[in-house]
């Protein structure tokens, strides 16, 4: 490569916050108009490095050399100057906005006058949204819009000024396969605009089938480049991580013994405002001693059956049995004394506090259990305790236990909850999405404590997107399509042709 196929060089990036080293050692070519991958564990220091391109934190030492010059990035509006746009890990979107305003927010150009302002805007969105082919409506509120409708206008508001180097943050961790697909598809196009993409992604499928080359980091450090065709996903894996990974599932006809029901819906209904049914008469039961897997395309009820399990929308009929007890109207913290622990899908939103330290997050509802209570008091060297076994057991990187929540990787508050919720020991373990945003190491030791859960004798209700996640945990597999159960298949008889009809409503005839 010669020096102008470099957009971007970087040398002994180094980046501490405090004492804490987050990035020591990052060297890195980008070469112009490729889609160059970022992987590493959580925690390596991936967001922290992109930050430090997008002029959210300056580097702590290291040269950073754009187009040929040397430059500093002092904050975001010179990175955008410079030709650097960005989509975060986390969305930064307002809802009630509409799509336009949210694209230009806080950057309305100069030349919209005052008068045409708000049609201008519109106009200019509209532009853009033609010329990426990313059918939005500039005018709608953004609230009204899916997760993959949103990280589009997440990335025209990167594009809007004219971005060379657009960088995307685990933009897939919060998509469904099918708008995984449709994003792929949306680089390949900036590709061929001849945009250069930083893309970071845990999974390895995508690397494969997005990127031209692909670098990992490993405890801040740069530890390879290698162009994507001349390497496996078990190389790449062995990279991050430093050693071979497995993801491990159940062994079938292993040693668990399958009790009595734990959970049990009968007929459970849920409609919303309009009287549409988001749940329709749904029925099943998992047992003490079972993973029970909830198959189907996003969208088709999962989110809402989640919701009424664990109490945080009503139902309208039907009843939900925690073993003998009736939880139908049951409150959230009276489904949590029965012994429910819940893992949201969203763990910003109701996950954690992301202001309160971690040891208050992972010691919340385990304050009687974990033995932190003396005299009525919280013992504050015993949760100092409780939260460094618990950020140990689940390799909580970054982590001390007077930390803010808040300053942890992604993938790093991810596992805080897991933790929390396995910590309380529940009967029934209500677990959804739970490796997104996990890296490859992570979702194997999640892998293995579910099925550790189930194998101590609680029943696991194990939402998943990921047909390969409910494939390789599940003793059964029920199938949702459009707010209904289409049928329960044990994991023995099951395969992705018969799952996959049944998530496209396929038996219905049959049902
Ligand atoms: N604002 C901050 N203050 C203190 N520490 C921080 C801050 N931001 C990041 N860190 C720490 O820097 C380290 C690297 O974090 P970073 O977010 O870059 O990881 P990552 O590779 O993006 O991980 P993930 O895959 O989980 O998103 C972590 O130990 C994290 O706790
Ligand atoms: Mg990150």
């Amino acid at each position: 490569m010669t020096d102008r196929d470099i957009i971007l060089s970087l040398g002994g990036i180094a980046k501490s916050f405090g004492e804490k080293p987050a990035l020591v050692h990052v060297n890195l070519d980008v070469a112009r108009g490729e889609v160059h991958v970022i992987c590493g564990e959580n925690g390596a220091g991936k967001s922290t490095l992109m930050n430090i391109l997008a002029g959210i934190h300056q580097p702590s030492a290291g040269s950073l050399v754009l187009n040929g010059r040397t430059v500093t990035i002092a904050d975001p509006i010179a990175a955008s100057r410079l030709g650097i746009g960005m989509v975060h890990q986390h969305f930064t979107l307002v809802p009630s906005m509409t799509v336009a305003e949210n694209i230009f927010l806080g950057r309305q150009p100069r030349r919209f006058a005052i008068l045409s302002d708000g049609q201008a805007m519109v106009e200019r969105a509209a532009e853009l949204i033609a010329r990426y082919n990313f059918r939005l409506d500039p005018e709608a509120p953004v609230r009204t819009l899916s997760v993959g409708q949103r990280q589009r206008v997440e990335i025209l508001k990167a594009l809007a000024f004219d971005a060379e180097l657009l960088i995307l943050d685990e933009p897939t961790a919060v998509l469904t396969p099918p708008e995984v697909d449709e994003l792929i598809g949306v680089v390949d196009g900036l590709r061929s605009k001849g945009r250069t993409v930083l893309f970071i992604t845990h999974k390895l499928r995508e690397v494969k089938a997005v990127s031209d080359r692909v670098t990992v980091i490993r405890h801040g450090r740069s530890v390879s480049t290698h162009r994507t065709a001349d390497v496996t996903e078990a190389d790449i894996a062995r990279d991050m991580v430093g050693r071979d990974v497995f993801l491990v599932g159940r062994k079938s006809g292993g040693m668990r013994v399958i009790g009595d029901a734990v959970l049990a819906l009968d007929r459970v209904t849920m409609t919303n405002h309009a009287g549409r049914r988001l749940l329709d008469r749904v029925s099943f039961e998992v047992r003490a001693g079972e993973v029970f897997g909830i198959a189907g395309v996003d969208g088709n009820g999962q989110t809402e059956l989640a919701e009424a399990v664990a109490g945080l929308m009503p139902v309208q009929a039907g009843t939900i049995r925690f073993g003998e007890r009736d939880m139908t109207v049951a409150s959230v913290p009276a489904r949590q004394a029965a012994g429910l622990g819940y893992v949201p899908e969203d763990r910003l939103d109701r996950g954690l506090s992301v202001t309160m330290s971690v040891a208050e997050n992972v010691a919340a509802a385990n304050y009687g259990r974990a033995g932190l209570v003396r005299n009525g008091l919280v013992s504050q060297s015993r949760l100092a305790t409780f939260a460094d076994d618990k950020i140990r057991e689940f390799d909580v990187r970054g982590a001390q236990p007077a930390t803010p929540a808040g300053w942890l990787s992604g993938g790093n508050m991810q596992k805080l909850v897991i933790a929390r919720e396995l910590e309380r020991q529940p009967s029934l373990l209500l677990i959804c999405q739970p490796t997104r945003g996990l890296d490859i190491g992570a979702s194997e030791f999640v892998y293995k404590r579910i099925l550790d859960a189930a194998d101590r004798g609680a029943g696991v209700l194990l939402i998943s997107s990921e047909l390969s996640e409910i494939f390789a945990l599940s003793d059964r597999i029920g199938v949702m399509y459009s707010g209904r159960l289409m049928g329960v298949l044990d994991r023995a008889d099951a395969d992705e042709g018969r799952v996959g009809v049944l998530m496209n409503g396929g038996a219905e005839q049959a049902a």
